[in-house]
């Protein structure tokens, strides 16, 4: 939905659809989120503005409920609408091209294994005829007791697997769970053969193909013949006559590949699934009863919202992705006079990156002053006599004067730039003392900040580090390695906006740096207003009167979306910034929101714990240390108390700062 168009109160010259724009909320938000007329972020769980869910409000409702950012908001509406979209993708392309297979999509646990999400994923997947994939031991046995009870529901297990993974998978498979193993390297048939003669039952698995057509993007090397997994094609036919020979070519049900998440450009799906097609029918032409195409993960999310063949872009829809997968197995299979097979995707990614949002407050900023400090400067001048004063420093006060008079910024800037330069030199040399030098970078600052002022959203080439160099810094409540691993490890972009006062225009433009100490954890690639870039427009922060004590800022809330899948459990704990709090958010009946999950995020003790420590050991050594600061009066009694208590609730604490 546009938001309204009308010029806001606190400037005339700005609307809420000029921060709308800005941001690209249209454009990422795939119809989720939208902007109110009171300047807020909102969310549309059921994909349409008739019900609307205020992000600021739900922040604000959480700190009365004594839980701070940062906090990872998940929309379980937003999620299963998202499955819905795809099953109604699927389910209009293969009644379009009357294909006579059905189509399941089963969610690989990895991409966000927490218990609720798979739950609702369970039970929405359920009605909707989805399954669930496991690729490592500790997510077979979560997806076996995820699916409990739900026997037909389709359970894919990928990875590397011993002979206790096949194993439980036999026998799960004996119990009547509808399960398949995928035959990832050519030793795991041998496993699947001794475990059915075992148990003496005859086996149901998939063999996963490394196709010579390789993915895009940073996972290209999911596929191709130097792929990690998967067997090239002599292999599989190695194997068919290996289970042919042994009698075992029936359990052959499924073929698999996976080229790799975020596929970014369609014509390579097209490619791959091409080749798995062709594959397929081979397969079967050989013997094999066969009966699924398993397509693996891929289908991609448009983070920057530019609907291109970039790589945090995607070039395709939903629709668009469904459409070509049916049509090209349907035609490869039709005309090799094969019955068409059930088509499986695994997609994760595409199902739940809306549905969390990462919301986070800024604790302040480091902005380059827009004038020099006058006082600094009078103080270099008069400190020697005019011949003696560094000439960088005399041309940078010329310069400032310059532009105080009215001449260009940027040639102004070019002077300050090579001036500043030679005083560092000279500094460096031991020809300029401190005071100096302070005094000729607060005059280069200012006529940069000036100049990045002026040049506003339009920085020519030539100034193109200008916004690097001297653009703001927010520092923000959050930890980079916790909460948006991708953003650190593969440079990933995600849509980052504040959740409020979009009435107003955002003046101020950073990077944002979190919390650890750590120069990596900050966010210094972003999408503004469609286009790639190094800094963020964001409004100044106020201090005071509207927040807190002066001093203090007025709390300001900026959100990071789309971020549902991978980074949740990928995250770390650097620094020991563990699990943010994490809630889950509906729409009421009445229009408000509330709370259907509380997950609070990890306490200090629990850090501790991870890594060993042990927190009651700590408390008694570091209580004991009191005391004995106490007796020597190091210590007063009430600074005993107070460090104690510090202590205590540091330790059953929030590991963010609070
Ligand atoms: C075998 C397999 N299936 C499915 C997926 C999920 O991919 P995506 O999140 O791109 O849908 C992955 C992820 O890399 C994978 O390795």
């Amino acid at each position: 939905m546009q938001p309204p168009s009308q010029a806001t109160p606190d400037d005339p010259d700005w609307t809420l659809r000029d921060s709308a724009a800005l941001y690209g909320l249209d454009d990422w938000g795939g119809g989720y989120f939208g902007v109110s007329e009171r300047g807020t972020v909102v969310a549309y769980p059921h994909g349409t503005p008739d019900v609307t869910i205020d992000l600021h409000e739900v922040i604000q409702g959480l700190e009365a409920r004594d839980l701070y950012p940062p906090v990872v908001l998940r929309f379980d509406d937003i999620l299963a609408h998202r499955m819905g979209h795809l099953r109604r993708a699927f389910d209009h392309a293969i009644a379009e091209a009357e294909y006579g297979g059905k189509y399941t999509c089963v969610y690989p646990i990895k991409v966000n294994q927490q218990r609720h999400i798979c739950e609702e994923i369970r039970d929405v997947g359920r009605t909707l005829g989805f399954g669930i994939e496991a690729g490592s031991k500790p997510e077979l046995l979560a997806g076996l007791a995820l699916t409990e009870g739900h026997n037909d529901m389709l359970f894919v297990c990928n990875g590397f697997k011993d002979q206790e993974f096949i194993e439980t998978v036999i026998l799960a498979a004996k119990m009547g769970r509808n399960i398949l193993p995928v035959v990832e390297q050519t030793h795991e048939l041998d496993m699947i053969a001794r475990s059915a003669a075992r148990h003496d039952v005859t086996p149901r698995f998939g063999v996963r193909v490394k196709l010579a057509s390789g993915g895009v993007g940073r996972w290209a090397g999911s596929a191709g013949f130097r792929g990690k997994f998967g067997l090239s094609v002599s292999q599989i036919l190695a194997a068919v006559d290996q289970l042919r020979a042994e009698e075992l070519l029936d359990g052959l049900r499924m073929l698999h590949c996976h080229i790799g998440s975020q596929i970014y450009d369609i014509r390579t799906l097209k490619y791959a699934v091409s080749e798995l097609a062709h594959v397929y029918v081979e397969l079967v032409k050989l013997g094999a009863p066969m009966g699924v195409l398993d397509l693996g993960g891929g289908l991609g999310v448009d983070y920057d919202g530019s609907q291109s063949a970039r790589d945090s872009s995607i070039n395709y829809t939903l629709e668009e992705y469904a459409a070509d997968v049916v049509y090209r197995v349907k035609a490869i299979c039709d005309d090799a006079g094969v019955a068409h097979p059930d088509i499986v995707t695994e997609s994760g990614r595409a199902l739940v990156s809306h549905s969390g949002v990462l919301v986070f407050q800024v604790l302040g900023s480091r902005t380059f002053p827009e004038v020099p400090d006058e006082a600094l400067v009078q103080r270099a001048l008069a400190q020697q006599d005019e011949a003696e004063t560094p000439q960088p420093l005399l041309d940078l006060v010329d310069a400032w004067e310059r532009l105080e008079n009215g001449a260009d910024p940027a040639e102004v800037y070019h002077d300050a730039d090579h001036a500043l330069s030679e005083a560092v030199s000279l500094f460096n040399l031991g020809y300029m003392d401190i005071v100096s030098r302070a005094a000729t970078e607060e005059i280069y600052w200012a006529v940069g900040a000036r100049l990045l002022k002026e040049l506003g959203d339009e920085v020519p080439e030539d100034f193109a580090d200008l916004p690097d160099r001297l653009g703001d810094i927010f520092f923000s409540n959050f930890s980079l390695f916790q909460s948006l691993i991708d953003a650190w490890g593969i440079d990933q972009i995600f849509p980052i906006m504040p959740i409020h006062r979009l009435q107003e225009r955002p003046t101020r433009r950073g990077v944002l740096a979190d919390i650890t100490c750590d120069s990596d954890g900050r966010v210094d690639r972003f999408t503004v207003a469609g286009e790639p870039d190094t800094t963020l427009p964001l409004h100044a922060l106020r201090e005071g009167e509207n927040g807190g004590p002066a001093g203090e800022f007025e709390p300001y809330y900026v959100a990071v979306f789309l971020t549902g899948a991978y980074q949740e459990t990928l995250g770390d704990l650097h620094n020991l910034f563990g699990d943010t709090h994490a809630v889950h958010v509906v729409a009421n009946d009445d229009g408000g929101w509330s709370l259907d999950e509380v997950v609070e995020g990890d306490t200090v003790r629990e850090v501790l714990r991870y890594v060993q420590f042990s927190p009651d050991d700590m408390r008694r050594a570091l209580r004991k240390e009191i005391e004995a600061a106490v007796a020597s009066k190091h210590l007063t009694l009430r600074e005993a108390v107070r460090m104690r208590r510090f202590l205590d609730d540091g330790l059953d604490g929030y590991t963010y700062l609070e």
